[in-house]
């Protein structure tokens, strides 16, 4: 017994000490594995708050300052076609030019497919390489090297899926002349294109979830007819995607809207069909929804010479009696709609048919009016840029929520003798200039804030646009 204790004793004193050395030992490990943890952790929270403490717009005004900068643009004038007699007094020669097919210059305009954006080119490389450019102009490829097909488009941001959907028109089909080449030249409906993306770079097909009719001629979406700017808003009432746009005949007569739906944001959208808003004109067109989940139709109508605006019924598939005339005897059309700091604001663009023309921005305190007219907001390129929308036309503004002030000015660049290689041309819209502004010089009143499209050759969205919190 006693022997049995003594070897009892060392045996538990060494298993003692065994068991303390190793719970020392695994202790300093962990500890050690610990310190050195929270030392990556916090060297990787100050290297991200550094980042972002150097592009947040609390912390720093620099993050827009390079949006800001105005970029000029030279361009090599040809000798002018003496055969070609300008369309319009009130478009530039150069605008000339530009519609001209045979123009030596339109290369500038409209770069070659060599020069593509091909955003899967870059995946995969350095960040700094690959951050997402914009290059307005330029073709544009989807993630399976097509070009986009989305003109006269909107983007939606799906709360659901967290992601980006561009909605526009499928024009990839031959142009021609309507009426035996004496109308406006057009492409037969094929349908709309929609594409996904969740850095508003990189666009993925997703099909064309509205397509045209191709045999009941007394159809809306019969391809000799015309499907223009669609435009595609949620109802978290009726969890329904829905779709609005602009359905004429080919004598742009027939001047209605079109309504389809879907329960995904992918389509297939299923068309209900079309209506006069409260029995008035509706060519070009667009679609707000407002903070309040209320939305409105905006349209240009009485054959151009005036917009309307008004709110959607609940479901978003109707009118409501409620209309105000706006921009009345302007002649406005594309409209694009976006709010900062609680006013409305609206860029639109003349009536040229496909040819370019000078933006205008509108603004009010109240959606439906007092609306004003307050200048138009194209910053730099050169004076033949600013009065022809960098040789672009309004379609839709995106808002970036994390940089409250900055959006994405979305236009399309159209090419009348080839519609299915319109470019877009996708701008930092920048709203500011108001806040540092006293009430001392201005007798009481403040002026409407500023808002300006920069021009850029080439420019992305700052670091950090969808990561902020
Ligand atoms: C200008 C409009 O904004 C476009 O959507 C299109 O309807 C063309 N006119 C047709 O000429």
């Amino acid at each position: 017994m006693r022997m049995k204790n003594l070897y009892k004793k060392p045996i538990t004193t060494t298993l003692h000490y065994n068991i303390w050395s190793r719970y020392c030992s695994m202790s300093v490990v962990i500890i050690w594995s610990l310190l050195i943890l929270g030392c990556i952790f916090l060297l990787h929270l100050y290297s991200n708050n550094t980042s972002l403490n150097m592009i947040h717009p609390l912390h720093s005004s620099s993050y827009f300052n390079q949006l800001q900068q105005v970029e000029n643009e030279k361009f090599q004038i040809p000798p002018p076609n003496k055969k070609r007699l300008p369309q319009s007094k009130s478009i530039t020669p150069l605008v000339d030019e530009f519609l001209d097919k045979d123009s030596t210059l339109r290369h500038v305009f409209f770069p070659h497919k060599t020069n593509a954006i091909d955003p899967m080119k870059t995946i995969g490389k350095e960040i700094n390489d690959s951050y997402s450019y914009y290059y307005p102009g330029r073709v544009w490829l989807d993630t399976d090297g097509n070009p986009i097909q989305a003109h006269g488009g909107c983007i939606l941001y799906d709360e659901i899926s967290s992601t980006y959907y561009w909605y526009g028109e499928y024009k990839d089909g031959p142009t021609y002349l309507a009426h035996g080449n004496k109308g406006p030249a057009r492409v037969d409906i094929i349908g709309v294109g929609c594409y996904s993306s969740k850095d508003l770079w990189t666009w993925k097909k997703e099909g064309i979830v509205l397509t045209a009719e191709k045999t009941n001629k007394a159809h809306d979406l019969h391809k000799s007819n015309v499907l223009e700017r669609p435009k595609v808003i949620y109802n978290e009432k009726t969890r329904k995607y829905v779709m609005l746009m602009h359905i004429d005949d080919a004598n742009y007569a027939k001047a209605s809207i079109g309504v389809a739906v879907s329960d995904t944001p992918i389509g297939p959208f299923k068309y209900l069909g079309s209506q006069r808003p409260n029995g008035y004109q509706s060519r070009d067109m667009t679609v707000y929804k407002d903070e309040d989940s209320v939305a409105y139709l905006i349209y240009s109508s009485e054959e151009n010479n005036v917009m309307h605006i008004g709110p959607l019924t609940d479901d978003y598939l109707n009118v409501t009696s409620v209309m105000r005339r706006i921009f009345v005897g302007q002649r406005r059309e594309a409209p694009a709609m976006f709010k900062h700091k609680g006013i409305y604001y609206m860029i639109t663009s003349g009536c040229t048919g496909w040819a370019p023309n000078e933006a205008l921005v509108h603004a009010s305190d109240s959606i439906l009016g007092t609306w004003e007219t307050i200048g138009n907001p194209c910053v730099g390129g050169n004076k033949m840029f600013r009065v022809s929308t960098f040789l672009a036309q309004s379609t839709f503004v995106v808002p970036l929520n994390k940089f409250p002030g900055l959006f994405i000015f979305m236009a399309d660049r159209w090419n009348p003798g080839e519609l299915r290689d319109s470019r877009y041309v996708w701008l930092p819209l920048i709203v500011d200039g108001n806040d540092d502004q006293t009430l001392e010089y201005g007798f009481g009143y403040t002026l409407w804030p500023r808002v300006s499209i920069y021009w850029h050759r080439k420019w992305k969205l700052p670091l950090g646009w969808n990561t902020l919190k």
